[in-house]
């Protein structure tokens, strides 16, 4: 077919996006596309337009929606666009909400778009050409009369770029580290401070703007990359990073966690110079350090490989052509002559007895506990949405990323409509990816979500219509004990049913088999259960995913005394208590707690009860199992259950698990 790729940065300096669109332009053209590379969309004829930068190609955006109201459109979102404009650019909005397709750089990207879209963007990690040879990196290998670190970013605020020049002004005078700066001056002021600098400071040098090539060599030729940027990431220098194997010092913006991960030991706080110069200091008389940096980047290189792009692009001009089709026949698979929504009361919403109760009990247990059940009233819900897009908390990410990639293999077993049960749907936004796919391929789809929460199951029912006319739902507001009974009642159609997210690990091992176990009982051998459980990893990955640099799982925490306080007039002093996540790793849990930070009795007036605490007294909140393959494997066979398929996401962090009843 013909592409159309519109890019505004094809003249001036070049720039990420000019290298980006270039790169797009060859590697659609390998997969035998006829491929055009303009500034602007002028009404010529293409299938399908890839636009770069949501808010500077708005206007071609715009005409091109106008000319072709059904047309595919890609809409891919490089840099500020993402990071400021889709926040306070009605232009950016406009754009995202007119694609067809969203592509962004790297995952984390995806948590900044409106819910409403997320489902229609897929992470493209960009790749570099063949690699060049690279310098033996080690702090010690070589007795150099400097430790060069390069910088890669125009002379221009938002990439923070004199912050580098600062902190090596602050090394010691035994320090060999010298600033190699290459990038364009973009105003006459930034490129005088520039050449003061390199006259009056012996460890920077300004290079000035370097042709690609000669960029990537010096990436690859210097013992690390430094990247300061203020919110955008520098998608395209960590790549060349990765794939020259140098360790990054970078700012911690999104852009970059989301390609190194969050647990990367090389950030420092936007803007904070000392920081900044601890590590590059760390870096460079720290052997331990350097490896662990060197080795963390090296690992990372599969990500950037140029088939992986290749492959991402492929799937999304199939999925981006197949929409469109589905768009074109929207009416006639619109379902019609019945409600489209039904809705079913299975146990009424937590009663407030049974909330008492168990506060009741687990208050008098030893040791205390709460279960975490409780955390999910409307602030807590909201609470865990926000936990979904934290940098630390890869769940939501990593299983997006897998379902996103092989939703069509996940759903490839069926051939006629089936009915899509989800286990706890809450949002339902990962599976949209799911719905999308079943719509395509049979034209309509039964959805039945179960959940606890009446006003999470009304509102993404009611998004869901609103978006799919083949859609009908059948919701179920119930814990899971009903949604299993469901199961049980109803055999319809075939079903996929969905126990996402990693839920099955707030269950004790046990309690997830024999639950696993009763799903199997309900399942005809067309059934398929798709499971999200996450893996075993290092601790302070996981101890970081439960206990976030901005609070947020603290405060989720702490909504179950809010929830006692409010609703049973308990008297908790939420300041006289502390979040705690530990990783418990004989039992292969991530535990959270409430810590007394010191002896206090609090009265709980509807209980007429008052608790005593002692000063480090722990009230156990939630559990969060994390399974190794072995107990995968085992938990599918102790449940019934036979592996068909097993998926996980680039960095094997999370697996999805396919799963048949054993005949
Ligand atoms: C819902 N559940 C799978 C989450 C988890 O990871 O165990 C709840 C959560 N607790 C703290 N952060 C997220």
């Amino acid at each position: 077919m013909h592409i159309l790729v519109i890019t505004h940065a094809l003249s001036g300096p070049w720039t990420g996006n000019r290298t980006t669109a270039a790169r797009w332009v060859s590697l659609l053209t390998e997969l035998g596309h006829q491929v055009d590379l303009a500034e602007s969309y002028d009404g010529q004829a293409t299938d399908l337009m890839v636009a770069l930068h949501a808010r500077r190609s708005h206007p071609s955006i715009l005409r091109y929606r106008q000319e072709r109201p059904k047309a595919a459109l890609v809409v891919a979102l490089t840099g500020t666009d993402v990071y400021r404009d889709i926040d306070s650019d009605e232009d950016a909005r406009a754009s995202v909400d007119a694609a067809t397709r969203l592509v962004v750089l790297q995952p984390m990207a995806i948590d900044r778009l409106p819910a409403h879209v997320r489902h229609r963007a897929r992470t493209i990690y960009q790749s570099i050409g063949e690699c060049l040879p690279q310098l033996q990196k080690s702090p010690t290998a070589r007795e150099d009369e400097f430790f060069d670190v390069c910088v890669l970013a125009h002379l221009r605020e938002v990439k923070d770029p004199f912050r580098p020049a600062e902190a090596v002004r602050l090394l010691p005078p035994s320090s060999r580290i010298r600033i190699l700066h290459a990038g364009a001056a973009l105003s006459e002021a930034m490129g005088q401070r520039a050449e003061r600098e390199s006259r009056e400071n012996p460890r920077y040098r300004w290079l000035g703007e370097l042709p690609p090539d000669e960029a990537r060599a010096l990436i690859a030729n210097s013992r690390a990359l430094i990247l300061c940027s203020v919110l955008e990431g520098g998608a395209n220098v960590v790549t060349e990073a990765i794939a020259a194997r140098t360790p990054v010092i970078c700012s911690r913006v999104a852009g970059s966690m989301g390609l190194l991960g969050a647990h990367y030991g090389g950030f420092f706080e936007v803007g904070d110079t000392e920081e900044a110069a601890r590590l590059l200091g760390r870096l460079e008389n720290d052997a331990d350090y350097f490896a662990t940096l060197t080795e963390h980047v090296a690992g990372l290189q599969p990500m950037v490989s140029r088939e992986r792009e290749r492959e991402a692009w492929r799937r999304l001009l199939d999925e981006a052509m197949a929409d469109q089709a589905v768009q074109e026949a929207t009416v006639s698979g619109a379902v019609r002559g019945e409600s489209r929504f039904q809705l079913q009361e299975g146990s009424a919403e937590m009663a407030r007895d049974t909330f008492a109760q168990e506060v009741r009990e687990g208050l008098a247990a030893s040791p205390k506990r709460l279960a975490c059940r409780y955390f999910y009233d409307a602030a807590g819900s909201q609470l865990f949405e926000e936990i979904c897009a934290l940098p630390e908390y890869y769940v939501t990410r990593a299983e997006r990323e897998i379902l996103a990639e092989r939703a069509e293999d996940i759903i490839a077993p069926f051939d006629t409509a089936i009915d899509l049960v989800e286990l706890g749907s809450g949002s339902a936004s990962k599976t949209r990816m799911l719905v999308e796919a079943l719509l395509r391929r049979h034209g309509c789809l039964r959805y039945v979500p179960i959940d606890i929460s009446r006003a999470a199951l009304e509102r993404s029912a009611n998004e869901l219509l609103r978006d799919y006319a083949g859609l009908t739902v059948s919701g179920i507001v119930a814990e899971y004990g009903a949604g299993l009974r469901w199961l049980q009642r109803s055999h319809e159609a075939s079903r996929l049913i969905l126990w996402l997210g990693s839920n099955i690990g707030n269950l004790h091992r046990k309690d997830a088999t024999q639950f696993v176990r009763q799903i199997s009982e309900t399942m005809r051998p067309v059934d398929r259960l798709l499971l999200g459980i996450d893996r075993r990893k290092p601790r302070a990955i996981l101890e970081a995913a439960y206990d976030d640099r901005q609070g947020v799982t603290a405060r989720f925490n702490f909504n179950v005394l809010t929830r006692v306080n409010r609703e049973l007039g308990g008297r908790f002093d939420l300041e006289r208590f502390a979040h705690r996540a530990v990783f418990n790793e004989a039992q292969g849990r991530v535990e959270m707690h409430l810590v007394s930070e010191q002896s206090q009795d609090v009265a709980i007036d509807a209980l007429e009860t008052s608790v005593g605490f002692r000063a480090g007294e722990t009230v156990h909140t939630e559990n969060s199992y994390k399974y190794s393959w072995p107990e995968i494997e085992q938990l599918a066979s102790e449940a019934g259950c036979r592996i068909l398929a097993h998926y996980q996401d680039l960095r094997s962090q999370f697996s999805s698990v396919l799963l048949a009843r054993l005949e």
